[in-house]
This record gives structure tokens, C-alpha cells and sequence, in this order.
């Protein structure tokens, strides 16, 4: 199996999982936004999307399948530097998909997200949700799952796009977890707050049309995510063509609530300070994943924010990198 990106946050626990199901695992990864720390499993193909004769190496010896996690994934930064988003998450992808089509590859799972909607219309998203993308990063996404299509009417690829909601928690135990810099996401963020990292929490925005004002997220594990991916690879055995997925709990917790639910779980005040909002977040994203329950036949493992929270303070505690 290689997985692009697997020195990455998803792509890391991704190749943990694979390994604890007794995949032999290779990691293609640049380091651009990886950690050396985390390629833990399987040998590192030092290569870059961008450079497609780097590429080659990675299928020196036979691929089933690829696990594709490489992309710049900052949405604010998407806007501000378009070119980079389309250059790395579409030209890097169409490279990696030439190189596949080269050797023989016809198996893909791909990381897209929640993005590739743009504007939610109605309470929960589902697949037929229409897809309109505000931001550069979620214009990328959008179109590599374009690509997938074609790539299945023309050359008998099969890909399940799976679209994440937001991405939480951590494996603390196999020693990895989320580390960015900068860190822009909400849950590390409500953590170094509580851990008196950084000073106090940064709310972006307490006036939207929710139950306390503040955005409202679906947050899904990593390791549920990597799961996922797993039971994608199964279900391409038995169906052609390209699929997307989306994946979350199904559940909203507001800013607020995450904050509480983190003070629970680390026994301690997090302060924090009501800032205006933050361009481009919508009010409420929350997923319907009923289709990849039904299809993949995932569950997700992790339903209550406590405990997603728990295992990203565990990882805090004692960050590896
Ligand atoms: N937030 C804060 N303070 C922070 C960080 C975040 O108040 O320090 C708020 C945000 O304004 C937002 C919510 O917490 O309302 C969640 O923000 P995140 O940055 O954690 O996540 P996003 O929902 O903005 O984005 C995530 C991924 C994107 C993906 C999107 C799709 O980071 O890549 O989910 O759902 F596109």
C-alpha cells in the first residue's frame, strides 16, 4: 500500500492503522508539511508531487493500491495563494494519477473534504448536497474528484473520495497526533489554551444563528477517518467507477461546547476571549455519513467529543513533534 502524504496528520494514522491490519506500507511524503517523526511504518519515498520523476521510485516494487493525503489544506491560506492550492492539491494529484495509469494502478482512495460544498443549505449534508465551493481549497478538491470520474469513464480507475468533516482527536498511543504550524484548528487550539500555551483561546465570532452563537462543527476521529480508508480499499475490490463519501458523526458541537467539553475533560478553566468572525466560516457543517455506513459498513468509533478531545489531550500532554 503507499500513502501519499503519510507524514502527515491523517496520512500518519492512516499508515498506523494499515500496519496494525498487517499492510506492508510505503509512505511517499516531502516533508513539506509532514513530520520525520511520524513516518514510523514502512519505508519513506522522499518525493514530491511536483516533481514527477521523483515519483517512479514509489513503484519500484508493486502497488495494489495508493492512499492519497498530499495537499496544502489551510483554507484562509487557499485564498490568499491560489496558484500553490491548484498547483499542489490538482497538477500534484493528475501526476500522481499519471504515474499510477503508467504502472498499472487502478485503485485510489483520495482525501476530499466537507469543503467541496461550500454554503450548507438545510440541516445535514448528504452526497446530493449540491457542491459549490467558496474557497480555493475546496475549488481543488472538488476538481480532483472531477478528475477521478473521467479517469473512471477513460481508464477503468476506481477512487472512493472521501470527504472529510472535521478532523479531531489522536492515536497518543502510537505517538502521533496533530501537529500544524501554524495551528488554525479549533480542537489543539482549545488545548494549548488549557495547557496555558499561547494565552487565551481565540472565539471567532459569537453572533451566528446558533444555540449559543458560535460556529457549529462535526467532528469524526482520525482513527474512524483511517478506518474509512481501509474499508474503502475493500469495497473497490467489488465496484467500479468513482464514489465519494462523506464522513462524519453526524453530530454538531458549537465552539462553545467543544471548549466546555475540553474544560471536562482536563479538569481545568479554559479561558478564552470573543474575537469577530473569521472569513468564510459557515454557521453549522454537520454530515450525513449514512451512505458510508451503508456501503463501507463504517461506524465510527469515537462518537462523543469527550472522547476525541481525550485522546488529542493525551497526545498534548507528550507531543512526540
Ligand atoms: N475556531 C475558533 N478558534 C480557533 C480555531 C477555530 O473559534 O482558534 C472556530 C472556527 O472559527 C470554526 C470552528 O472553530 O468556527 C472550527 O474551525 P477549524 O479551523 O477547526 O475547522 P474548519 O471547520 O474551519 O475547517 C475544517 C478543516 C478544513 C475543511 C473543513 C471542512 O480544517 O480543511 O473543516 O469542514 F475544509
Amino acid at each position: 500500500m503507499l500513502v501519499c502524504g503519510g507524514a502527515g496528520y491523517i496520512g500518519a494514522h492512516a499508515a498506523y492503522a494499515l500496519a496494525q491490519q498487517g499492510f506492508e506500507v510505503s509512505v511517499l511524503d516531502n516533508l513539506s508539511t509532514g513530520h520525520r517523526e511520524a513516518l514510523r511504518w514502512g519505508r519513506w519515498i522522499d518525493a514530491d508531487l511536483l516533481q514527477p520523476q521523483s515519483l517512479d521510485a514509489a513503484f519500484a516494487r508493486p502497488v495494489d493500491a495508493v492512499m492519497h493525503f498530499c495537499a496544502r489544506s489551510l483554507v484562509g491560506e487557499s485564498v490568499i495563494a491560489p496558484y500553490d492550492y491548484y498547483d499542489n492539491n490538482v497538477v500534484g494529484s493528475l501526476n500522481l494519477l499519471r504515474v499510477m495509469h503508467r504502472h498499472g494502478v487502478g485503485k485510489l482512495v483520495f482525501s476530499s473534504s466537507a469543503a467541496v460544498f461550500g454554503h450548507p443549505i438545510g440541516e445535514r449534508i448528504d452526497e446530493a448536497h449540491p457542491k459549490a465551493p467558496i474557497n480555493p481549497y475546496g475549488a481543488s478538491k472538488l476538481m480532483v474528484e472531477r478528475i477521478l470520474a473521467d479517469a473512471a469513464q477513460a481508464y477503468g480507475l476506481r477512487s472512493v473520495s472521501l470527504r472529510y468533516f472535521n478532523a479531531a482527536g489522536a492515536a497518543a498511543e502510537a505517538g502521533i497526533g496533530e501537529s500544524h504550524d501554524p495551528e488554525t484548528h479549533l480542537i489543539p487550539n482549545v488545548i494549548r489554551a488549557g495547557l496555558g500555551q499561547g494565552g487565551a483561546l481565540n472565539v471567532f465570532g459569537d453572533d451566528y444563528g446558533t444555540t449559543d452563537g458560535t460556529c457549529v462543527r462535526d467532528y469524526v476521529h482520525v482513527l474512524d477517518l483511517a478506518d474509512a480508508h481501509i474499508r474503502a480499499l475493500d469495497w473497490m475490490d467489488g465496484n467500479e467507477g468513482a464514489h465519494c463519501f462523506n464522513l462524519g458523526n453526524d453530530a454538531g458541537f458549537s465552539v462553545l461546547q467543544v471548549i466546555r467539553a475540553a474544560s471536562q475533560v482536563m479538569g481545568r478553566d479554559i479561558e478564552y476571549r470573543v474575537l469577530p468572525r473569521r472569513h468564510g466560516d459557515p454557521a453549522v457543517l454537520v454530515a450525513s455519513s449514512q451512505a458510508a455506513r451503508v456501503h463501507l459498513g463504517w461506524t465510527p468509533r469515537y462518537t462523543g467529543i469527550e472522547r476525541i478531545i481525550e485522546s488529542a489531550y493525551r497526545w498534548h500532554r507528550d507531543p512526540g513533534f
